[in-house]
């Protein structure tokens, strides 16, 4: 029996963010260099794309390329920047034909021109695509994330826009890169290790983490049930007791 008919479906985490984690491991297990796991990657993202669209998942965000994945060998960032190009350009139909919308977050800035036109028409054809949100954290990380959103913060009360008793939570939010978009309510880390990687500081509050050690390239329709099912047996208590959420 499937995890999939296991889940109940009144019950989806409306955001999930995936670490993908294990690429260059995998490929080297079967002696290639490590582009050949990120190759193999991308089979990943699109089976986990379309069996969140089909759940009914409404945002789901992948964490491509952090900010810190710059210092990488020059060859593997050339690399994974032009499967980059090279799968948006493929996979445009795919996401029409799925009614997924794609998003980014990170610094577009620095990624290089040809991925950002590539993205930003992606992005435009997309827009008009109801089903779920597929997002792309691209040149990301969470510390750098709130830098931007104090900076942007900082200028608006200095040009009188702001004053500083408006500054909420809620007001922070609509300085980050998700805004508009729900909080993460699962991760999903593969390859066994534990970490955030400075991924949705902010936005991972109060998410549940499911680490499993199956490599990003052998992540399949299967193990996204997997996880969604587990999650679903979590007690989310958002600081309550057990006896409180009962009452509730
Ligand atoms: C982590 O594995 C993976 C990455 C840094 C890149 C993820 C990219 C893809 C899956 C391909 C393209 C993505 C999209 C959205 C089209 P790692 O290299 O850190 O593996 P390791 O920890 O085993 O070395």
């Amino acid at each position: 029996m499937s995890y999939k008919d296991k889940i109940d479906l009144t019950r989806l985490p409306r955001h999930i963010a995936v670490i993908m984690d294990g690429n260059g491991r995998w490929a080297k297990a079967r002696g290639k260099n490590r582009i050949f796991g990120h190759t193999n990657g991308v089979r990943a993202v699109r089976e986990t794309a379309e069996a969140c669209a089909e759940l009914g998942v409404e945002y789901l965000t992948v964490y491509a390329f952090s900010t810190e994945n710059w210092s990488r060998p020059e060859r593997e960032v050339n690399a994974l920047m032009s499967l980059l190009v090279k799968t948006i350009d493929k996979e445009i139909d795919t996401l029409l034909k799925n009614d997924i919308r794609l998003g980014m977050i990170g610094d577009m800035s620095a990624l290089p021109k040809s991925v950002a036109d590539k993205l930003r028409h992606a992005i435009e054809t997309t827009a008009h695509c109801k089903r779920m949100q597929l997002t792309l954290a691209l040149s990301y990380s969470g510390k750098a994330e709130l830098e931007r959103a104090i900076k942007l913060i900082a200028k608006d009360v200095l040009n009188g826009s702001l004053i500083p008793e408006d500054i909420t939570q809620e007001l922070i939010e609509q300085y980050l890169y998700t805004y508009g978009m729900p909080d993460p309510e699962l991760l999903i880390r593969t390859s066994g290790e534990q970490r955030l990687s400075n991924f949705l500081l902010w936005q991972m509050a109060y998410a549940e983490f499911y680490f499993t050690d199956v490599m990003w390239p052998d992540f399949d329709r299967e193990e996204l049930y997997k996880a969604v099912y587990d999650f679903q047996h979590r007690e989310r208590r958002f600081g309550k007791t057990s006896e409180q959420l009962a009452v509730s």
